[in-house]
């Protein structure tokens, strides 16, 4: 419904709009007016149809309803509202007839529909509704609600899905939120749109009721919820660590919202001390859950977290397991042994400080190995003699990034393996700034075995101090090499594009671009969603790791990657109708030309 404020327009004569008529009136370049009349009576609308832009000056009207000729909404001629789910409220006009002339009152155009439109995303949400959701991000973009904002709707219902309706699995969907998030702030408009589109669409499904979780009553302590998480934990009793958590969570009114969310930060480090357990050996996806929730914590804020953090993180926590089996129990019993008793560990990045004098060749080339005693040993070692834990960490990105860079491709190149080594290896750097020493220490165990499990890759171990082999590129200029590139990701070319973005990196081009150029391709693929938290790794990591001999491999692995699981379809038609349609361009002007 128009403001009280609507500044009257003439828009046409009477004469023009006879009983039964119809008529579709340019505003400007964003609008279309409809307008209608009805047994004599005149009605203005906006002439795009909130569906999907249909004109319904095409429609058909019944007892002032106007029923839309495509998908069949129908609306409400007078207030606007709709009578069907999957689309919001039609936008009317207030009419005049002066001296024969048609006058509407149009808003001066402050965007007055927000609440509709976030409405409109949360609906698109739970019913898993791909274009409802486009479109709602479409329209809140274009009123200028910022991404954060959006990105709220998604995380409350994401916290009310995973409560009532997923498991510790659903860690993935968090997953695609945060780094769907970081990824849209790389970019603007139509790609923007279809990372934020993608990270929302990760989040949908049902989402059931719930009564909330009361508080145990007193006396608790901070001390009886970390013994009580732990016996949880090592008992599988997800609901039990749940409640403790969402007890334990503060808000004192005498502090600012950021000292209550600093003394909340200690449930993540508890969490992280159950989730990086010994007896969780196998599960990379507790750890890089766990970071993807931190995360969320840092970007939103307890008050908006606490429903996924506290559900899913003890669902993490106190997820069932069958007892391990003679090959596992021995490495976890390695790993016990291996673990210093109260570990050194630095969590500031250190720099130049690096290997100081050890092998970081020989650690890399222990960790690929197929020797799981070996790879243990060498992290054993390094956490004795302490070394700065970033470069080790840097290592295992590294090494990583290396094998995704040099897989064979011909049979199973073991894509979910490598990508689940590197996130796992990036995902480490929050273990250490969240979980403290001995989580640290412990996953760095947890990913040396992750590359143990991966040993049937058979990827031949490589010095990462090599130079790497020259690349092949034919174009001659920075602009033509990336086109050359994002072309062979395009086209499938998984054996030529390694050694195209070696060349155009050895001809010292810029990565940074390069990499913004691959991650619109990749967005822009059906493929390209699940992608999304590796771009995303390697956007943060190409930044860390300048000056590493094999940085280069983390761009030859994301294009090997992308070029091998595309689909060769094209997936950006929702974000473009959706951004069309947010602009008010899309059948309307068809139709009217
Ligand atoms: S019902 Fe109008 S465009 Fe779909």
């Amino acid at each position: 419904m128009a403001s009280q404020k609507a500044e009257f327009i003439k828009v046409a004569t009477a004469a023009e709009i006879p009983p039964g008529g119809t008529r579709a009136v340019k505003l400007d370049e964003r609008r279309s007016v409809a307008l209608f009349n009805v047994d004599g009576r005149i009605y203005a609308t906006n002439n795009q149809c909130p569906h999907m832009g249909y004109p319904l000056t095409r429609g058909t009207v019944r007892h002032g309803v106007v029923t839309c000729d495509w998908h069949g909404r129908s609306f409400d001629l007078a207030g606007g509202g709709c009578f069907m789910p999957g689309c919001d409220d039609l936008e009317t006009f207030p009419v005049e007839l002066r001296n024969g002339d048609v006058w509407i009152g149009v808003e001066n155009r402050a965007y007055a529909r927000k609440d509709q439109h976030l409405r409109l995303l949360w609906e698109g949400l739970l019913r898993s509704d791909e274009w409802t959701i486009a479109k709602g991000i479409g329209l809140l973009q274009a009123g200028g609600v910022p991404d954060g904002e959006i990105a709220q709707v998604c995380l409350r219902h994401l916290g009310r899905h995973v409560t009532t309706e997923g498991g510790p699995e659903a860690g993935g969907k968090v997953s695609s939120l945060i780094n769907g998030i970081k990824v849209a702030r790389k970019y603007e408009g139509e790609d923007k749109l279809i990372a934020l589109a993608g990270a929302a669409r990760a989040t949908a499904g049902e989402a059931g009721q719930r009564q909330p979780i009361k508080p145990l009553p007193p006396p608790v302590t901070w001390e009886k919820i970390e013994g009580l998480c732990r016996v949880f934990s090592r008992d599988r009793m997800a609901p039990g660590i749940e409640r403790c958590l969402l007890t334990a969570l503060q808000n004192d009114q005498r502090l600012t919202a950021r000292e209550n969310d600093e003394n909340n930060d200690r449930i993540l480090t508890l969490l992280y001390q159950c989730v990086a357990d010994d007896h969780f050996l196998g599960f990379p996806d507790n750890l890089t859950s766990m970071a993807n929730l931190c995360q969320i914590v840092s970007e939103f804020g307890w008050e908006r977290s606490q429903e996924l953090v506290c559900n899913l993180g003890a669902k993490l926590a106190g997820r069932r397991r069958s007892e391990p089996q003679l090959f596992l129990r021995v490495a976890i019993e390695t790993m016990k042994s291996l673990t210093p008793a109260s570990p050194e560990i630095e969590d500031v990045r250190a720099q130049p400080a690096g290997w100081q004098g050890r092998d970081e060749d020989a650690f890399a080339a222990a960790i690929a190995g197929a020797d799981v005693k070996k790879a243990f040993e060498a992290v054993g070692a390094v956490l004795k003699a302490g070394l700065p834990v970033e470069r080790v960490i840097d290592t295992f990105v590294l090494l990583a990034a290396d094998r995704m860079a040099r897989t064979p491709v011909n049979v199973n190149s073991g894509w979910p393996e490598l990508t689940t080594e590197l996130n796992l290896s990036v995902s480490l750097r929050t273990a250490c700034k969240y979980g403290g020493a001995r989580v640290t220490a412990n996953a760095l165990f947890h990913t040396a075995y992750q590359f143990f499990q991966d040993r049937w890759l058979n990827i031949p171990v490589r010095s990462l101090s090599d130079a790497l082999e020259p690349g092949r590129l034919a174009a001659g200029d920075e602009t033509s090499g990336i086109a050359e590139i994002c072309g062979s990701i395009q086209a499938l070319d998984v054996h030529n594009v390694g050694p195209q973005v070696r060349g155009y990196l050895d001809a010292g081009f810029s990565g940074q671009r390069l990499l913004h150029e691959m991650g619109r391709v990749i967005l822009k693929d059906d493929t390209g969603q699940s992608i999304v938290p590796t771009l995303a790794s390697i956007f943060e990591e190409w930044e860390l790791l300048k000056g590493q001999p094999s940085r280069n491999q983390l761009l030859v692995g994301l294009a090997r990657y992308a070029a091998d699981v595309r689909r060769n379809k094209n997936s950006q038609g929702f974000a473009q109708t959706a951004l069309r349609f947010a602009e008010g361009r899309t059948t309307v002007d068809v139709f009217e030309k």
